[in-house]
């Protein structure tokens, strides 16, 4: 198939549902400085970095921390973390997922993943996914946080596919936001309530069928 597109995607809440892992171990932390974290709140925290949510789940809870107890809570939220992906395997990957990205690849299509988290690799290995993405930006690679575009930038050079004809699969308001500010096709995995300014909106992966991928391949 002859296309100059390239196709991004998220890992946490949309290649796997790591998304709940995370809101629990964040709960958890809040929970043992003496306060609770909402669902709503958490949507706040998809797509951002792990400084970046504690700074912000500080904030929420009134709590100030050292920068020793602050790097304390983030290595504990992280050890949490990777108690509930330890047991990983390619079962893990969200229905219609592995679908999409073979039909992908299959048709030598670029794709990436464009994600915040510095477990992505281990995560992609684990599920047996690493192979299939031509690069793989993470939040080693990464300065800015979501909702800055540049994960979705780096990926995109990397591709070396133009970010316009780059289309992105985000679960997260500041993903979506970063790929609408990296002036690429954004489509929101999840609630349309929540993820609005996404150009298209799917409640899960299953949703997007192959010839929806055809079109975007010839839009
Ligand atoms: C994002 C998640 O993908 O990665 C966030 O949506 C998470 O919830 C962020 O905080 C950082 O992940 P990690 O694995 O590096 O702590
Ligand atoms: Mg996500």
């Amino acid at each position: 198939m002859n296309s100059n597109k390239g196709f991004i995607f998220d890992l946490d809440g949309v290649i796997v549902d790591t998304a709940n892992y995370h809101f629990l171990a964040w709960r958890k932390l809040a929970n043992n400085l003496g306060f609770d974290i909402t669902e709503a709140q958490n949507e706040k925290l998809k797509g951002v970095s792990r400084v970046r949510s504690l700074e912000q789940i500080l904030e929420w809870g009134n709590v100030s921390l050292s920068q020793d107890e602050f790097m304390e809570q983030m290595a504990l939220k992280n050890d949490n973390y990777l108690t509930y992906i330890s047991t990983m395997d390619s079962t893990a990957i969200l229905p219609g997922v592995s679908r999409a990205i073979d039909h992908l690849v299959e048709n030598n299509i670029p794709v990436a993943l464009g994600s915040a988290s510095k477990n992505a690799r281990s995560i992609l290995e684990r599920t047996g996914l690493y192979h299939k993405f031509n690069t793989v930006v993470d939040g080693n690679d990464v300065n800015k946080a979501k909702p800055n575009p540049e994960v979705f930038l780096i990926a995109a050079s990397k591709l070396k596919v133009e970010p316009s004809n780059c289309v992105v699969f985000e679960d997260s308001q500041a993903g979506v936001k970063a790929a609408n500010t990296a002036n690429m096709i954004s489509i929101g995995i999840g609630d349309k309530k929540v993820l609005g300014e996404a150009q298209h909106v799917f409640p899960n992966f299953d949703e997007i069928d192959t010839e929806f991928i055809n079109k975007l391949l010839k839009v």
